[in-house]
């Protein structure tokens, strides 16, 4: 029965125009299909050969001698995934990679082993005599995960392997790591690009009418539609994705199980997804609002204070946008991005993250969604131009029609163009709530002639 009515409302969707979500100069998204897989890696490997390329550079930036990474099949280091090759699907043996600021001439800037003896200990002790850099880096940041990827055992490995001498040049360099994987190489922003379209297509058709049945569909309904469309279009994801009905006392971020219990989509209710799709060693993350319309309601019909919800929420991405300085710290911003916030009278919370490579990827955070004051560690970082970042946050308003105080969450990714020297949306940002449309029962002016 169910099949039978998805399919129905699906011609439906067809014939009716397209709905109006995000902003009016926005084309309706589309889904984006891959490449095949062997151009998909010939596409990834080149932007990894790019990101390679900087270390040199980055080891200058932060006077650092050599870097060392080691780890064994299964136990990688953090920063392995964001070097490997495509055709990598973990490290081999004991895979070991030694980069170097300022090689003898005539000698490479990188060496790389893959071996189970013990000539790659000898052979790495050979380099470094010959080398002679005055420090090493190695990742061993004790809170933050992209510096600290060396497991505890090969770190004793390490050291019993090249002895006191070398042990003693180990320095941590917090930023090596954390730069090496925020840096999003230009390459990669047109493929960024259409999968954050994909994932703006794949929230559209979620929440219409084509997929949600009021008083039938439940929000997992929905959440596991999106991991099968997600599937169909050989993409994969890195979270559940979320679907839940924004009430008053429901508001998963702010508790410790960030999935909401599964509810009926009634009329009437606003719908709420956090939504990302991974690709391409790439990783998006969206947020979006929905409004079920009553049988044979329209656009107009919308209740003003949930417009106007929106909007505000809308104010502060651009707050939080413009207070985003290059070379700042999260912490700095945050506290830049509240207090203009409050001056202009929101209420809300910020908690924003970099993303890209991974959805949570490498770089300082703004806000936490229980850390407003400043988050420790992660939060005294500088932000990175040529980086990706999710811009995510919730201003609470009192809708009347409700009686009630809403949090209206949204979650937009943007990148920072060096040419403009700002940050711009990836795809867009939502400005109009996407409308779950019923036809009222006896219209059958909306019923299509085939049927
Ligand atoms: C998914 O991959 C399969 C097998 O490679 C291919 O036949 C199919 O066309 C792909 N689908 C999409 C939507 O890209
Ligand atoms: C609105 O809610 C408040 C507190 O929750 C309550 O005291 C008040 O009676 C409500 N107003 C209406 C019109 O329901």
């Amino acid at each position: 029965m169910r099949a039978l009515l998805t399919a129905v409302l699906g011609t439906l969707a067809i014939i009716g125009t397209a709905h109006g979500a995000g902003t009016p100069s926005i084309k309706a998204p589309q889904l984006q299909t891959l490449p095949p897989l062997r151009e998909q890696a010939e596409l990834v490997d080149a932007w990894t050969e790019e990101r390679k390329a900087l270390i040199p550079s980055l080891l200058h930036k932060y006077g650092i001698g050599a870097w060392l990474m080691s780890q064994r099949e299964y136990a990688e280091d953090t920063v392995f995934w964001a070097l490997k090759e495509a055709t990598q699907f973990s490290a081999r043996r004991r895979t070991t990679h030694l980069f170097l600021a300022n090689p003898k001439p005539g000698t490479p800037p990188a060496y790389s082993w893959i071996d189970n003896t013990d000539a790659v200990w000898t052979e790495l002790r050979h380099v470094l005599e010959e080398q002679q850099p005055a420090t090493i880096a190695l990742n061993t940041h004790p809170e933050i995960a992209f510096s600290g990827g060396l497991h505890a055992g090969e770190l004793d490995m390490i050291s019993a392997a090249l002895g006191k001498e070398w042990a003693d040049k180990f320095v941590l360099e917090t930023m090596l790591a954390v730069e090496v994987i925020a840096t999003m190489v230009p390459g990669r922003l047109l493929w960024y690009k259409k999968m954050q379209e994909t994932a703006w297509a794949i929230i559209e058709e979620a929440f219409s009418e084509k997929i949600i049945v009021p008083g039938k569909s439940t929000a997992w309904d929905i959440e596991w539609w999106m991991r099968d469309k997600i599937q169909s279009l050989n993409y994969t994801t890195w979270f559940q994705p979320s679907v839940f009905i924004v009430t008053e006392d429901d508001f998963p971020a702010l508790r410790d199980d960030p999935r909401a219990p599964d509810h009926i989509i009634q009329y009437g209710d606003l719908i709420h997804t956090d939504f990302g799709v991974s690709a391409l060693g790439l990783n998006t993350d969206t947020q979006h609002l929905g409004y079920v319309l009553y049988p044979g309601e329209t656009k107009a019909d919308v209740p003003q204070g949930m417009v106007n919800g929106l909007k505000k929420v809308n104010r502060l991405q651009d707050i939080v946008k413009d207070n985003m300085v290059i070379g700042m710290t999260g912490n700095e911003i945050l506290k830049a991005s509240l207090n203009q916030m409050h001056s202009e009278g929101i209420e809300g919370k910020i908690y924003c993250h970099a993303t890209g490579e991974w959805g949570h990827s490498a770089g300082t955070v703004i806000g936490m969604t229980n850390l407003q004051d400043k988050v420790p560690v992660l939060g005294d970082l500088p932000l990175l131009k040529d980086t990706y970042y999710s811009i995510e946050l919730f201003a609470e308003h009192f809708v009347p029609e409700r009686n009630q105080t809403l949090k209206f969450a949204q979650e937009e990714d943007v990148y920072w163009d060096s040419e403009t020297n700002r940050w711009e949306w990836v795809y867009g940002r939502q400005e109009e709530l996407l409308l779950i449309k019923t036809p009222r029962a006896d219209d059958i002016s909306q019923i299509p002639m085939e049927l």
